[in-house]
């Protein structure tokens, strides 16, 4: 049975574009919506113009009560009934409510090569380690912050005159490669991780 995928963005939807496009073909997979709380996220415009539905909820309305933020986002989502939510630089804390509602079908790339660097500048956290090689995860979502089962690690090297931008260009790049590779495995109901090297 074809899953069908809920992509959540904050900006511009880099990874969302990556995931998107490679559901096709003899992939277990759809994309049915496209979710933002930042209705000016450029990535919305590029989920519609690859044919994805989108909805926004800015979450400033809710003043900080995340739990009813998140009923606005499960009702906006109900429609578009998704299997598999995929969280794409989406930048809201989630609460257990939802957390735990999703377990085992929410994913969340970040950039660092978990469990190193949770949370923001994991570039530049990197560099300051003066670390050799950086990268990213894919990890199934808990309650706990970038935490949760690991479905996959890119790799790649910490060149000698990096800056945190430098950095970021050449994770996110395997971040590209990363995700839809992992998305392609879990949505056929294999976990085993997806381990890549640049
Ligand atoms: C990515 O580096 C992602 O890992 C991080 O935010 C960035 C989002 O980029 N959490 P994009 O919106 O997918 O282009």
């Amino acid at each position: 049975m074809t899953r069908r995928v809920a992509v959540f963005i904050s900006g511009g939807g880099s990874n969302m574009v990556k995931l998107l496009e490679s559901m096709t073909g003899d992939h277990p997979a759809r994309p049915c919506v496209v979710f933002s709380n930042n209705p000016d996220a450029a990535g919305l415009a590029r989920a519609r113009d690859l044919g994805v539905a989108t909805e926004a909820l800015p979450h400033q309305p809710f003043a900080g009560d995340r739990s009813a933020f998140e009923a606005a986002i499960s009702a906006a989502l109900a429609p578009h009934a998704p299997d598999i939510i995929c969280l794409a630089g989406f930048m809201r804390k989630l609460t257990a409510g939802f957390t735990d509602a999703w377990a085992g079908k929410m994913l969340n790339i970040h950039p660092s090569l978990l469990p190193k660097y949770k949370g923001l500048k994991t570039h530049s956290r990197a560099l300051e380690a003066g670390d050799a090689e950086h990268g990213c995860t894919v990890h199934e979502v808990t309650a706990r912050l970038d935490d949760g089962p690991v479905l996959g690690q890119a790799v790649v090297p910490v060149l000698p005159d990096d800056t945190p931008d430098t950095l970021a260009a050449r994770v996110l790049t395997q971040e590209h490669r990363l995700y839809p590779a992992v998305l392609r495995r879990f949505a056929a109901g294999d976990r085993t991780p997806v381990y890549l090297r640049s």
